[in-house]
């Protein structure tokens, strides 16, 4: 296995541009539908794999035609499928309006990946891997299975609870860290999470579950770090919004991808030089995040590490 494992979904994403969303009832007319690779699992694979970390994905597919497309694109991106399965069912699917302004609504139409099962976790070795990303687009026990499994592996697990749902204690007792948005983070506490201040009291109460670091994703306004002796507010850069679609995955790939460069520098990753790593690997996660907006789509959207140093060197 390589040194990210990915367990998650793949989707079509069938994508229309829009002036601006439809009220209910009414119908408005868009531009051409698109079709998108997408699905967080996969678009989170493709990213860690475009910063240049080597990558597996565990998922499933249907047997209709996006499934050939949907692995073809993680091929071509250097992630291997070997554990991406085909079910007889279609493929998950989201159902994606983009307005004028880039912001995006999304319905799922989960399909395949809502047959991952932690059967399909057992069939694939975690040896010598070293990072787990889950979100929460298949399966909650298999999502559960997939932690527990890292956690007896060594690896060390991120969790990016999105779309947003209750998960079980046992779940985040396994997850070393959290990356939720504002409103993904107030749904898991049960807190209003307005901004900055608001995140750190929530993210905090998250830190007694178990988990070692909450990385809250604040859209244009960076991201906030918070960890039980480290509280840190990264900026995030100004660019010109698209499509803020995958915006969230790109962050979590280019994060990943600067831990897997740390870990193999200092691989216990305790202490200062960690905090200093891990500040680091938010900062680049922003970065890639950033990027991600200024094209459209999900997976066309991802930087690759060249894009990414010239950005940040500008
Ligand atoms: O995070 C963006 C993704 O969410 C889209 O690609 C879509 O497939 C949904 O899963």
């Amino acid at each position: 296995m390589a040194d990210v494992v990915v367990v998650g979904s793949l989707n079509a994403d069938l994508v229309v541009k829009s002036p601006r969303f439809p009220a209910p009832g009414e119908t408005i007319s868009g531009d051409d539908l698109q079709i998108i690779p997408g699905g967080k699992g996969a678009n989170q694979a493709v990213a860690a794999a475009r910063q240049g970390a080597h990558v597996s994905m565990i998922g499933r597919v249907g047997s209709d035609g996006f499934g050939p497309f949907l692995v073809d694109n993680l091929k071509s991106n250097n992630v291997e499928t070997s554990h991406v399965f085909k079910t007889d069912s279609a493929t998950g699917t989201a159902i994606i309006v983009v307005d004028a302004n880039g912001q995006n609504s999304i319905v799922l139409s989960p399909g395949a990946n809502g047959k991952v099962s932690p059967a399909d976790v057992d069939s694939a070795s975690f040896l010598n891997s070293k990072l787990l990303l889950l979100q929460l687009e298949i399966p909650t026990p298999t999502v559960l299975r997939a932690a527990q499994k890292a956690r007896e592996a060594g690896l060390q697990v991120i969790l990016n609870p999105a779309p947003a749902k209750p998960l079980p204690q046992e779940l985040l007792a396994n997850v070393d860290i959290l990356v939720p948005n504002e409103s993904e983070l107030s749904l898991l506490t049960g807190l209003p999470v307005t901004d900055a201040s608001s995140a750190e009291t929530a993210a905090k109460e998250i830190l007694k579950q178990g988990v070692k670091t909450v990385i809250v994703t604040l859209g244009s306004k960076g991201a906030l770090l918070v960890t039980d002796s480290q509280v840190t507010h990264v900026n995030t850069y100004k660019v010109n919004v698209v499509d803020t679609t995958a915006a969230g995955d790109a962050f979590i790939g280019g994060f990943a991808s600067k831990i897997i460069e740390s870990r193999r520098r200092s691989p216990t990753q305790e202490g200062a030089s960690y905090a200093m790593d891990i500040e680091n690997a938010v900062r680049y996660g922003c970065a890639c995040g950033a990027l991600a907006t200024t094209k459209f789509g999900a997976q066309p959207s991802l930087p690759t590490k060249a894009e990414v140093e010239r950005f940040m060197s500008l």
